[in-house]
């Protein structure tokens, strides 16, 4: 059975934790789903990891929109989430509702995910949701704000971890589904994972969230770098490298073909 925003909901009441990764490309995406993961997030972190920009604020929605595409085509089980660019969503909530809109109508993506808990993002929420589209929320560190916050954990005041906990409340009320939280203390996650309804989802902030997600390329070891609280759990880079050089050596030798 395909997993929906419904069912991500249920297993938060029933304790199951959920899986998520991100994807960017076709190939990663069919082995993602084969393998069960439970929701494949198209992230902007492809800016990145696929793309070799330097942060995810150039990303444009046209190139989301082509990697989407190409991920949508992998999957037939995973839910699909697709990141919304910076930029695409925070002028106002008409273009929030127009940016999402495209997400739907031209990718095979079942919901799209934004950054910030502030009023314009949650109003942003509620425009998208009244739409029909599910949204998953995004508190604590948010790499698009990253010339304001670096990359920093967030929430280590008292000040600030009340302000991430409003945030996630408000996100709530305003129709998310579920929510990621970044890089923030493991108490503070916990505490919103208790007090929310809908699923969280971790990146670095403890084994307390209702789900947890990874960069896929920090998970395989194919990133340049990866943040500290990613997990490594394979040496991609180490295993491609031998096997090209390995071609090359045998091509060179003439043992290959
Ligand atoms: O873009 C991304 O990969 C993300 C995850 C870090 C949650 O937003």
């Amino acid at each position: 059975m395909p997993v929906t925003p419904s069912q991500l909901m249920q297993w938060k009441q029933t304790g199951r934790s959920i899986t998520a990764l991100t994807a960017w490309d076709y190939p990663f995406a069919r082995l993602l789903d084969a393998a069960g993961v439970d929701v494949i997030l198209v992230g902007d972190s492809l800016a990145m990891v696929a793309l070799g920009y330097l942060n995810t604020l150039p990303l444009t929605l046209d190139e989301m929109l082509h990697h989407a595409r190409a991920v949508g085509r992998g999957v037939q089980q995973s839910l699909l989430v697709c990141d919304l660019p910076f930029m695409t969503y925070q002028e106002s909530a008409e273009q929030a509702l127009r940016s999402a809109g495209r997400v739907l109508k031209e990718t095979p993506m079942q919901a799209v995910k934004l950054e910030g808990g502030h009023p314009a993002a949650v109003d942003a929420v509620a425009k998208i949701v009244q739409a029909g589209i599910p949204v998953m929320g995004h508190v604590g560190l948010t790499p698009q704000s990253v010339h304001r916050l670096g990359y920093r954990q967030q929430g280590k005041k008292p000040v600030d971890a009340d302000r991430i906990l409003q945030e996630a409340i408000a996100l709530e009320e305003a129709g998310a589904f579920s929510i990621v939280l970044e890089h923030i203390p493991t108490q503070l996650a916990e505490q919103i994972s208790q007090k929310l309804t809908i699923p969280t989802i971790g990146i670095g902030a403890g084994p307390h969230c209702d789900g947890q997600v990874l960069v896929t390329a920090d998970l395989l070891g194919l990133s340049e770098r990866h943040p500290p609280f990613a997990r490594q759990y394979a040496n991609l880079q180490e295993i491609v490298t031998q096997a090209v050089q390995a071609y090359c050596t045998e091509v060179h030798a003439g043992k290959f073909p």
